[in-house]
């Protein structure tokens, strides 16, 4: 039996920006998890369960006169997904598949249906495809772990950044400037996967960052669900119809992130909060420029209490519910922040920062490697 988990994730800074081709974004990986365990079958048929996952209702939209089903908000979705690719790599190692049981278990969705919006699609494509590259013995750095699952991820909800893979993959805080989409769609129809994979990607770049040891992060959250991949299509209007405006947000939430990257190096607090700020005012900039809600009223409250005691804080992620973040010297009255939150009904994720060690999964003896 093999067992592989993933952690979940949360945006620091820079969203939305980060969807377009080279934008950074900082990101932050949390110790809740999603895991994969796997078991060979003894039967003719293998089975994928999940305690979470129980729920049998389909959402769908209608296109003119097709009923269409939006498979990106089902977690089964990027379990095949994931499935399908790692195969496919395994053949490409020579390996023969094989017929297993799969058990997946999300602590990002809660059995209550409390969903906190810590990326739970990421992380169980994450969790699927080590548990199968563990499964079929195939040597796998964080790297080739990253690219896999960003094509798994990528096929199935084809609007993201995939910053919520790299957090799940690399652990800690990172920065990371998404690669080009286009490039590997393309490149998907004419490379086999092992090479596409073996290739450096145009405009990936991710790096491993280092807090500085006064920083503590907050997390609050709302209590209300939303969806990245509907909010995210909102703002693809919205860069249709202002595209300077739209340039001019990237812009500027790029030299932003180029400057709270700088305050990492440099372990300098207060500049990460500063630019912490700055992102909330373009964040809240870009939702009123296209009337898209990131910055609810509640998550309004959230900031405005953080900022009362010293605090820096935003939306994270995609905004309309799920999560706000705050960076808050460890020696201030952090708590304080917390009593008032709980008066406003905002419940503090006690979660803390989760790093990865480096994976390379040994190959056994007995299954040489070509
Ligand atoms: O709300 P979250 O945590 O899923 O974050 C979404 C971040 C966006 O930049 C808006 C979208 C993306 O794919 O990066
Ligand atoms: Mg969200």
């Amino acid at each position: 039996m093999i067992t592989e988990k993933a952690p979940g994730k949360l945006y620091i800074a820079g969203e939305y920006a980060v969807v377009e081709n080279g934008y950074p974004a900082i990101l932050v990986a949390l110790d809740q998890f999603v895991t994969c365990t796997i078991k060979d079958s003894a039967r003719e048929i293998g089975q994928i369960i999940s305690q979470q996952y129980t729920n049998d209702q389909l959402n769908w939209r209608r296109m003119g006169d097709r009923l269409v089903v939006d498979k990106r908000d089902n977690p089964f979705s990027y379990i095949l997904s994931a499935i399908r690719i790692t195969e496919e790599y395994a053949r490409s190692f020579e390996r023969d598949l094989r017929i297993y049981d799969m058990q997946i278990d999300s602590q990002l969705d809660s059995a209550n249906g409390r969903k906190y919006g810590l990326g739970s699609s990421a992380a169980v494509t994450v969790a699927t495809i080590k548990a199968l590259c563990h499964y079929y013995h195939l040597p796998v750095t964080k790297d080739e772990i990253f690219k896999l699952a960003a094509i798994a991820h990528f096929e199935v909800q084809g609007n993201g950044s995939l910053g919520d893979v790299a957090a799940s993959v690399y652990g800690g805080w990172i920065s990371y400037h998404s690669f080009d989409r286009q490039w590997l769609a393309q490149q998907r129809k004419y490379l086999d996967l092992k090479s596409l994979i073996d290739l450096p990607w145009p405009d990936l770049k991710i790096e491993s960052l280092t807090a500085p040891q006064n920083l503590e992060l907050l997390i609050g959250w709302t209590g209300k669900p939303a969806s990245t991949s509907q909010l995210v299509d909102k703002i693809s209007l919205f860069k249709a119809r202002q595209q300077d405006e739209y340039h001019r947000f990237l812009e500027d939430s790029k030299a932003c992130i180029q400057r709270m990257v700088e305050g990492f190096h440099q372990q300098d607090l207060d500049k990460i909060k500063q630019e912490i700020r700055f992102n909330r005012h373009l964040l809240k900039q870009l939702g009123a420029n296209s009337g898209v809600n990131i910055e609810t009223p509640v998550l309004n409250r959230l900031c405005q209490i953080a900022e009362h005691f010293g605090g820096a804080a935003k939306t994270s992620g995609a905004g309309g519910g799920d999560c706000g973040i705050v960076a808050i010297d460890r020696n201030a009255d952090f708590r304080a922040v917390l009593k008032s939150w709980t008066k406003e009904k905002i419940e503090q994720l006690p979660l803390s920062v989760h790093f990865i060690d480096d994976v390379k999964y040994t190959v056994r003896e007995h299954l040489p490697l070509i």
